[in-house]
This record gives structure tokens, sequence and C-alpha cells, in this order.
């Protein structure tokens, strides 16, 4: 299995669980790890050594070195480690044998997140080029109404909500339908199957239908394109690919991108939310002047940093970091929560302040995979707040914080629900 959700498994609790005073900050077992230094061994449940990298500069070397690989079906991460391979590797280290698994194949048509150059670079250059300034305006303007018609109609149904399935997994959902062409009518079932798809709490069963579901359409989207091509992603990769991409290609990239830009962002909206409601001095200075919404989102990203475990590499040989040796075939996990709070780096990192000045965060990876859609990602949160103040001036948490269900069990951080109210009173 190749999905975060096997790493997630394999991560030991105490690292994911979120302090009840501030559940923004990273969890116990992360923060007590502070001043071990900036690379440290954690043995994941199959019994296999990760290494965990809490330094801001050990993590940009990292994600900038090509001896850690992002091709984590070939080269065996710890996923795909049973704990009897793990502990014959074991046994060879203690007999000073060298214990790097070998490489397997790997072959996924179009998944170039988990592909190395030169591999990798073919596709991303292709992607790059899709996401082009003229792409990302028009789908502001089409973000700006999507963000509109939803809180419009939260305010419509009356004065409470839960703000995840009625604003924040629905407007990158639907950016993402815009993005790829999906046809208006079939918008809400590939809503439904993605949430579904994405819900690591669902049933497998559940959760294997409507991936199945969801991969059968974007063929059939794929095919359409093909026959019909659109303003869209798709079609722009089907006329500008040479040599041509692949069907399966195609449908992996589509895959990707829904993959990549979903959970993210809808996670970033909702826990996002929650942090601003509960800096009520935030929330005033960022109405004072809507101008600093821009910075407000970089802290956001920095501060919650919600891909929390989930950025890893392997070691395809022996390597020199941060004061350690990381061996030829050992997994590498970026811990970006600690990582954007290097004191190296901020001054009073635990602290949430949408005046700080800029300094570069990680939040969106680093390296040849640093996020292709971050540009895009930053439209849905400077839109998606600045709608939501703006429409919702006096919103507040309609329950107590410590019972908003955190998603500390996952890879992306976040809320499975946000229960929020406000006034009546009509907005301006
Ligand atoms: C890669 C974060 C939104 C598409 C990444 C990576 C991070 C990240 C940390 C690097 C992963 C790695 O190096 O292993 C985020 C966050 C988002 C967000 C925090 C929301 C706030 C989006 C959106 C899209 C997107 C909206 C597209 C619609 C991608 C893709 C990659 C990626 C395709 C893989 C790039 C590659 O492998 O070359 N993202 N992302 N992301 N992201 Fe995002």
């Amino acid at each position: 299995e190749q999905s975060p959700s096997a790493m997630r498994r394999l991560i030991p609790e105490e690292m994911l669980e979120r302090p009840a005073a501030c559940p923004f900050d990273p969890a116990p077992g992360l923060a007590r790890r502070r001043g071990q230094g900036p690379v440290q061994p954690l043995e994941l449940h199959n019994g296999a050594v990760a290494w965990l990298v809490t330094g801001f500069d050990e993590a940009r070397s990292v994600l900038a070195d090509a001896r850690f690989s992002a091709d984590r079906v070939r080269y065996r991460d710890a996923t795909q480690l049973q704990p009897h391979e793990v502990a014959e590797m074991a046994a060879a280290a203690e007999r000073g044998e060298p214990v790097c698994p070998a490489p397997v194949d790997s072959r996924a048509d179009g998944m170039f997140v988990f592909m190395d150059p030169p591999e990798h670079t073919r596709l991303r250059r292709l992607l790059t080029g899709q996401f082009t300034v003229r792409r990302m305006k028009a789908l502001e303007s089409r973000v700006t109404e999507i963000a509109v018609e939803h809180i419009e109609a939260m305010k419509a149904a009356g004065t409470a909500a839960d703000l995840v399935p009625a604003y924040a997994l629905p407007l990158p959902s639907l950016v993402i339908c815009e993005l790829l062409g999906v046809d208006y009518a079939d918008r809400d079932r590939f809503q439904v199957n993605t949430s579904i798809a994405l819900n690591a709490n669902a049933s497998d069963e559940d959760r294997a239908r409507a991936g199945g579901e969801l991969y059968g359409f974007i063929a059939q989207l794929v095919a359409a394109k093909r026959a019909a091509p659109g303003e869209d992603i798709i079609s722009g990769l089907i006329q500008d690919a040479e040599p041509p991409l692949s069907d399966a290609q195609l449908v992996d990239v589509a895959l990707v991108l829904l993959g990549a830009g979903h959970e993210t962002t809808a996670n970033m909206l909702a826990l996002g939310a929650f942090a601003l409601l509960q800096n009520p001095d935030q929330v005033a200075a960022l109405r004072d002047d809507p101008a600093v919404v821009d910075n407000a989102v970089e802290e956001l990203l920095r501060y919650l940093s919600i891909v929390q475990l989930g950025v890893s590499r392997v070691a395809t040989e022996q390597v020199a970091l941060g004061g350690v040796t990381v061996p030829a075939g050992a997994t590498v996990i970026v811990a970006t929560p600690e990582v954007n709070r290097d004191t190296r780096h901020w001054t009073d990192p635990d602290r949430l302040d949408v005046h700080r000045d800029r300094v570069p965060h990680l939040a969106f990876g680093h390296g040849v995979h640093q996020c292709l859609g971050q540009q895009l990602a930053r439209i849905e949160m400077r839109v998606g707040f600045t709608e939501l103040l703006r429409r919702l001036p006096d919103l507040r948490l309609a329950v107590p914080a410590t019972e908003v269900p955190l998603r500390n069990d996952m890879l992306i951080f976040g809320v499975h629900s946000l229960p929020v109210a406000w006034s009546g009173a009509p907005g301006p």
C-alpha cells in the first residue's frame, strides 16, 4: 500500500496527539524532542527506525538532496517493510553487514509525487506549464463565486453550521472540478466520492468503492476530453504533451491533483478558521486591514503545518545529516510542525502573529516536489478567509474549543468538524 495512511499507522500516537491546552501546537511527543538535535531516530510500530527531521536547515537539505528518494515503493520505505524484515535487517546491522533492502520494480504511470528525476521532471514540467498565471487568474473569480455561494447558503439556512461540510470541503473540491473540467451535472457525485475516498475513518470497503468509482469517473473524463477538448488542465495536457501522455498517465495525474489539493486546502480552511477564532486579536488585525490577509495566510501555513508527518523520503545511500549518520535504506520523515517553529528561524514561534515578518517556511515542502498547487492554494485561502470574515462578521465557535474533534490521527492535521454560529443580522 502506498497511501499516506500506511505511514500514519506506523507513527507512534504520542507523536500525533495534540496538547489539550492548545491543539495548534505540535504534539507533546514531538515537542519533548526539542533540544535533542535536528535529526533523531524514531521507532515505528513495525520496529523500523525512521529518522525524524525537526530542524529547518536539515529539512531543507533533505528535500533538496537527490540521495533522498521520493520513490517510496522502489526503495521500500518503512511502510513497505514487514516486521520480520525489519528484524532481519536489525540482525544484519548487529553483524556489521549492509542492511539496505534491495530496490524493487516500481511502476506508476503518472504518480509523479512518488517519482524521482528524470521521470518526475518531465511530468512536473508539463504540469507547471498548465498552472499558468492566466488560468490561476481565471480561477480566482470562480473561487470567489464558490466561496460566496456557500457562505450565502449557510446564512440562508440559519445561524449555525458545521464549517467543514458547509464550506471547507466543497470549496477545494469544486475548484479541482474547475481545474479538471468536470461537468456541473457530475459535481455532486464527484464530491461525495472524493470525500469518502479520502476519509481515513471510512471503512476500507467504502473507501475502495468510492475510489473505484472516482477512478472510473476520471477515466471517462479523460476519454471525453480527448474527444472534445476544453479549457481545463486535462485538455491542456492532451494538447501539449510531446510525446503524448497515455490515458493511464492522465488519470493518475488527475488523481494526484485531487489527492494533493483537496484534503490539504480543506483542512487549512477549517483549522485556519478555528485558529483565528481562538485568537480574536488576530481576527481584529485582519479586519482592521484586509491587506494583511496574504501575510496571515503565510503565517497560518507556518503555524498550522497541516502536513504534519507526511513528507517522507528514503535514503538511497548513507548520508551525514544534522550530526547523525542516516543509513542507506532508512526512511526520513520531515516533522513540518517542528521544522516551521525552529527557534533558529523564528522568534516566539509558538505565537500566531499575522503581522510577522515573512520568513520562508516549509509548509509547501521544498525542492523538486515543492507543492505544485501552492499558488492556487494561496488564492483559495486568501479568498476563503476574506469572504468568511467579511460575510459573517460575528462568526464564533458554537461549542467549547476542547470539543472540536481534531484530526490528530491523520497525516494531514485538521478538524473533523467545526461547529460555528453567527447572528442573523445581514452582513455588508
Ligand atoms: C506537493 C502541501 C495544496 C498539488 C505538496 C507538498 C506539500 C504540499 C508539503 C510536498 C510533498 C513532498 O515533498 O513529499 C500543500 C498544502 C496545501 C496544498 C499545505 C494547502 C494549503 C495543493 C493544491 C494542489 C496541490 C491546491 C493542486 C490543486 C500538489 C502536487 C504536489 C504537491 C501535485 C506534488 C508535486 C510533486 O511531486 O512534484 N503539497 N499543498 N497542493 N501539492 Fe500541495
